[in-house]
């Protein structure tokens, strides 16, 4: 489980996003496409082209992962199980890809939020990032 510090940023900063954490998610997806094409091959079905509808959908659902993880940081597992289900066995995720798309998460979240962002700031949300990481695929432990 996080620590109560990193627990209170990530809450912290997940209050500053408000409505607004679908854009940055989509923005994630956007620059993980971009950057990582290899995981463009599970998205074959979606129109993956700059500004798509269809990836700002599939961004907002993210998000709202995101935020049912922040709002049960003491239970990521138990919050994220039909998720972990999901892409582990129906859509076959290979768990090296989770890392790619929070390694863009994160330099998003850097770009928008440049004076919150201190090392502490990233160390927490790294942390999280990787309970939720943990979480969403089996036996990464
Ligand atoms: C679907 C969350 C990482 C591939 C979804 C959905 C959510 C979600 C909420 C929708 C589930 C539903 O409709 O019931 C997340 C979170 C991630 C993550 C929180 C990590 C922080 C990934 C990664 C990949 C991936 C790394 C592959 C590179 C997919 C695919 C779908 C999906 C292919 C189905 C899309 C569709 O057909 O509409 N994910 N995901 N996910 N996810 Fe993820």
């Amino acid at each position: 489980v996080l620590e109560a510090a990193d627990q209170a940023a990530v809450r912290a900063l997940w209050l500053k996003l408000g409505s607004n954490v679908g854009v940055y998610t989509t923005e994630a997806l956007e620059r993980t496409f971009l950057a990582f094409p290899s995981t463009k091959t599970y998205f074959l079905h979606l129109d993956l082209s700059p500004g798509s509808a269809q990836v700002r959908a599939h961004g907002q659902k993210v998000a709202d992962a995101l935020t049912l993880a922040v709002d049960h940081l003491d239970d990521l597992p138990g919050a994220l199980s039909a998720l972990r289900e999901l892409h582990a066995h129906k859509l076959r995720v290979d768990p090296v890809k989770f890392k790619l798309l929070v390694h863009c998460l994160l330099v998003t979240l850097a770009r928008h939020y440049p004076g919150d962002f201190s090392p502490s700031l990233q160390a927490s949300l790294d942390k999280f990032l990787s309970h939720v990481i943990s979480a969403l695929v089996p036996n990464c432990h």
